[in-house]
């Protein structure tokens, strides 16, 4: 207990005296030509921990992210020329565009004051959901769906216009320097209380929306206070810190795309559900069960939308329609600035991983569609998207989550939005029944 609750007094006094800097660390973007090329890069990838993937070698991979130390650059260029491997600078000093990154304020107690052409820090999100309640009592309210690591509450908010709605689930932030997930999220939850479209409203009357903006909230508060592009959750493991919480899953755990090894990205933990905040949210996702018609969940970068599973290319469970009703809403994503997308499941999209929550999802409480996001941008900012792209990022992300809901309901899914009126008919029928037959 005590350990507990002092931790993370003592890890946030030792925060605001350290933070990483990433002076002349350089961004790439390699453009391979073939297999072969790819096989070099993947090579790099197994062997050597020194450079950050933020896009991996797969095959078919349109291109690859790869951030250097200044140290390391001299290497990391000879190594991409001697294999004929063409690249280019994306980003010369990463610090540089860290400094410029605009980190807002939000006024408490006054809704107006979010801003969609700035980041917010956890506190700021938190304080603003908070006042959502405040503002419409009767239909937001908070809710947690556990404990992080160092005690941080993992909040979120539920939007519903009455009871017997079927559930629409947003998860997003699992990974925390992808600060355009919660970023897009915060867009979408604003929308669905004050947008004056009548889709967007239909689509806030016709089902609860439990959304959680930041789920891995340790994380998040390390990539404002000490390292910005900090992935993992934030619990000690030996002399490392941190598991990926996307691969802690208990789905195919460990099978795929992940490391037994603590002080890389993609540490998938001790086993399973190791981690309280994959555990606390997947126990909070079993309360709802059956009730959950889509889940998403929210990530950077790629422009891409995937499907389960992330453990073969096998078209699964009811991979075509999943994958149909997908790429109609990346058509309508497309449609205000023309940002195009690419969809498959996670295997033949992007790579072979599992544990994701994405999968543990769809194998462990059936839901019939989960749709896990790679939102902007094609790597020429990556995890560092300007905060002028906030906007219309979430913009044409919420224009594709509209459409996401019509497109399922046009091949059979979702029969929530009709269903309360329709089960509300058949409630007054049966009750005058009841009451013809006893009286
Ligand atoms: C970054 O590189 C520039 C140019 O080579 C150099 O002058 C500067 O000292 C470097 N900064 C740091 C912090 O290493
Ligand atoms: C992939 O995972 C799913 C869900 O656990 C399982 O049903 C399927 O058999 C697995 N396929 C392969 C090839 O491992
Ligand atoms: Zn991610």
């Amino acid at each position: 207990m005590f350990i507990k609750t002092f931790l993370p007094l003592l890890l946030i006094t030792y925060a605001s005296s350290e933070k990483f800097r990433f002076d002349n660390y350089t961004l790439y973007r390699i453009l391979p030509k073939s297999l072969d090329e790819i096989k070099v890069l993947q090579n790099l990838y197994d062997s050597d921990s020194r450079f950050d993937f933020w896009k991996d070698p797969v095959p078919n991979a349109e291109y690859v992210s790869v951030v250097s130390a200044p140290q390391d650059k001299g290497e990391f260029e000879t190594y991409l020329n001697r294999n004929g491997i063409e690249f280019e600078v994306a980003m010369q000093n990463i610090q540089d565009t860290i400094n410029r990154e605009v980190v807002g304020k939000y006024t408490r107690n006054n809704i107006r004051s979010m801003r969609w052409d700035t980041y917010y820090n956890l506190n700021e999100i938190n304080t603003w959901l908070e006042d959502l309640v405040m503002e419409y009592p009767s239909i937001v309210t908070m809710i947690s769906a556990g404990t992080s690591y160092e005690g941080r509450d993992i909040t979120g908010i539920k939007i519903s216009h009455g009871e017997g709605r079927r559930i629409i689930f947003i998860e997003s932030g699992i990974h925390a320097r992808e600060w355009i997930t919660p970023a897009t999220v915060c867009y979408l939850i604003n929308e669905l209380l004050r947008s004056t479209d009548p889709e967007t409203m239909a689509a806030a009357r016709d089902f609860d929306w439990y959304i959680f903006p930041v789920t891995n909230p340790d994380g998040y508060v390390w990539t404002h206070t000490n390292n910005r592009l900090w992935r993992k959750n934030r619990r000690p493991y030996g002399t490392e810190f941190g598991v990926d919480l996307n691969r802690n899953w208990n789905t195919n755990w460990l099978m795929q795309g992940s490391s037994t090894d603590a002080s890389t990205n993609t540490y998938a933990g001790p086993g399973p559900f190791s981690e309280p905040e994959t555990r606390d949210l997947a126990n909070y996702l079993k309360t709802l069960g059956d009730k959950i018609d889509i889940y998403l969940s929210m990530h950077s970068s790629g422009q891409i939308l995937l499907i389960p599973f992330g453990n073969t290319t096998e078209p699964l469970a009811n991979y075509h329609d999943a994958l149909n009703i997908g790429r109609r809403a990346m058509g309508a994503l497309s449609v205000r600035y023309g940002t195009p997308y690419t969809s498959g499941n996670i295997a033949e999209a992007i790579y072979k991983a599992t544990g994701s929550s994405g999968d543990w999802v769809k194998e462990h409480l059936n839901v019939p569609l989960v749709y896990i996001y790679e939102l902007r941008d094609r790597g020429t900012f990556g995890h560092l998207l300007p905060a002028d792209q906030i906007l219309p990022t979430a913009e044409e992300t919420t224009d594709s989550i509209i459409d996401l809901i019509h497109q399922a309901k046009r091949f059979g899914y979702m029969s929530s939005g009709n269903s309360v009126t329709v089960s509300f008919g058949i409630k007054i029928v049966l009750s005058i029944m009841v009451f013809g037959k006893f009286w």
